[in-house]
C-alpha cells in the first residue's frame, strides 16, 4: 500500500508524541488547547436543537445559507465598515480550517510561494506544502514584540514572480500579538509593489485585550487583494461545529467554491443555522468570556514574570502567552521540546513546544489559558518549582 509523497513528507510533530505522553500520565494539568474552554451560550445551542427538530439535516447549497450569507455581510458592514456582495464574496466552510487549504488551492500552483509569518498557526506550513509549494517564513522576533516588519517581509521575497500570498493571524496564534496599524500599512505597501495577495485569518478577532483589532481587508487599496478568514470556533465557543467562513474578491472566492463542492461539499447545515443565530442574536457572551480570559491573561503575564529563566512579550490577543526559555542544558540552551517533555513528567504540566509553530518558534512554549483560573494557578506553581530546579 503506498502512500503519497505528500503525506510522508508531512512534518513529524513533537506535541503529539507529548500529549500521548500526557495522556498516559494523571493528573496533568494542560495548558495546551487551542479551544476555549467555556461551553457554546445556551441561545446558539438552542437555535441548534430547533434545526434538528425541523428536519434541517440535509445539503445546504454549496457556498453556504443565504441568510448566514446575509448576517456575515452585515457583521462586516457594522463592524469593518466594508461593503460586500453576500452571494458572491463569502464561503461558508467546515470551519476556518478548511477555508484556508480551499484559499491556497486557489492560489498556489506546484512550485509557487507563500510567505509566512513564523512562527505561526499550525496548519499554515503543512497546508502550503502538502500543494508542492514553499512556505517562506518571514521572521517574527521576540526583539520586534512579534510584529511584522516590512524590511523582513522585504528580505524574504527572494524571487517576487513566484510570490502569490502571505497568510497571517491577528491577534496571533500563538504569540496572542496584535499587529499594528504600521505592520499592516507596510505589508500592505509590499503586497502592492510585488503583487501578492494577503490572507488575513481573524479567529480571534473578538479577543483583543489591549489596543485595537485592524482588518487588513479595511485599509485603503486593498479590498481586492485581501481574503479575510473568520471563525465561530473561538468568539461563540463552537469549534465542534466546525463551521467558518472566508471573504474575498469575487474571483477567488469563486474558485474556493468550485474546489469546496470536492471537499467539504457544503458545510453541516445546523451548524450554519446556529451560526446565523450566533451572529444575529445577543452578543453578551463574547464580553463575558473576553472578561474572563483577560482576568487569565493578567494571572498568566504575572507569574510568568515572577519565573526566573521565562521571559515573556505580553500578549495583547487571542488566550496564548509565548514565552521564551532560557535554560541551560550541557552548557547549551535547551530545546522547547525537550523543555515541554520534562515540564510534563516531573512537574505534570502539559504546554506546546514553539518549534510546533515554525522553526522560529524554537526557544519558546505556547502556554494557553483557555483552562479555568484556579487550574491556572495551579500549573503556574508547579511552573515556578519546576524552573527552580532547572536553575540557570
Ligand atoms: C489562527 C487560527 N486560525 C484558524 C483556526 C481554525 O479554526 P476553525 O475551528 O474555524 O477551523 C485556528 C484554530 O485553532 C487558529 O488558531
Amino acid at each position: 500500500m503506498q502512500i503519497s509523497e505528500r503525506e510522508l513528507e508531512l512534518r513529524k510533530s513533537d506535541f503529539v508524541r507529548i500529549v500521548k505522553l500526557a495522556e498516559e500520565s494523571k493528573g496533568v494539568i494542560s495548558l495546551g488547547p487551542g479551544e476555549p474552554d467555556f461551553t457554546t451560550p445556551a441561545f446558539i445551542r438552542q437555535a441548534t436543537k430547533r434545526a434538528l427538530d425541523a428536519e434541517k439535516t440535509h445539503y445546504s447549497p454549496i457556498s453556504g445559507r443565504k441568510e448566514l450569507k446575509e448576517a456575515v455581510a452585515a457583521k462586516f458592514r457594522r463592524e469593518k465598515h466594508i461593503s460586500i456582495d453576500p452571494e458572491s464574496q463569502v464561503i461558508v466552510t467546515c470551519g476556518s480550517n478548511e477555508a484556508l487549504l480551499l484559499a491556497f488551492m486557489a492560489v498556489l500552483d506546484p512550485g509557487e510561494e507563500a510567505l509566512v509569518p513564523d512562527p505561526c498557526f499550525l496548519s499554515y506550513i503543512p497546508t502550503v506544502e502538502s500543494l508542492n509549494a514553499y512556505p517562506v517564513s518571514v521572521p517574527l522576533l521576540e526583539e520586534d514584540g512579534f510584529q511584522l516588519r516590512g524590511d523582513r517581509v522585504r528580505a524574504a521575497i527572494r524571487d517576487p514572480k513566484r510570490v502569490r500570498a502571505i497568510i497571517l493571524s491577528s491577534p496571533s496564534n500563538p504569540t496572542g500579538t496584535v499587529f499594528k496599524r504600521k505592520s499592516l500599512e507596510e505589508l500592505a505597501d509590499l503586497a502592492i509593489e510585488y503583487d501578492f495577495l494577503v490572507f488575513m485569518d481573524e479567529a480571534y478577532e473578538k479577543f483583543v485585550y489591549k489596543g485595537k483589532h485592524i482588518s487588513m481587508a479595511s485599509l485603503n487599496g486593498m479590498e481586492d487583494r485581501v481574503v479575510t478568514f473568520q471563525s465561530f470556533s473561538k468568539s461563540y465557543a463552537m469549534p465542534g461545529y466546525r463551521i467558518g467562513y472566508a471573504v474575498g474578491p469575487e474571483k477567488i472566492i469563486g474558485a474556493m467554491t468550485r474546489l469546496h463542492t470536492y471537499a467539504g461539499l457544503s458545510a453541516p447545515t445546523m451548524s450554519q443555522i446556529a451560526a446565523t443565530r450566533a451572529l444575529t442574536g445577543p452578543q453578551g457572551c463574547i464580553a463575558r468570556m473576553k472578561n474572563e480570559y483577560n482576568r487569565r491573561r493578567k494571572l498568566v503575564i504575572k507569574r510568568i514574570s515572577d519565573i526566573g529563566g521565562l521571559e515573556l512579550v505580553e500578549p495583547d490577543g487571542a488566550f496564548y502567552a509565548f514565552p521564551s526559555i532560557h535554560f541551560k542544558k550541557r552548557g547549551k540552551l535547551m530545546p522547547s521540546a525537550v523543555f515541554a517533555e520534562a515540564l510534563l513528567k516531573k512537574a505534570g504540566v502539559l504546554v506546546v513546544p514553539g518549534t510546533e509553530f515554525g522553526r522560529y518558534g524554537e526557544g519558546f512554549i505556547r502556554i494557553s489559558y483557555a483552562t479555568s483560573y484556579p487550574l491556572i494557578k495551579e500549573a503556574m506553581d508547579k511552573m515556578e518549582d519546576f524552573a527552580s530546579g532547572l536553575g540557570l
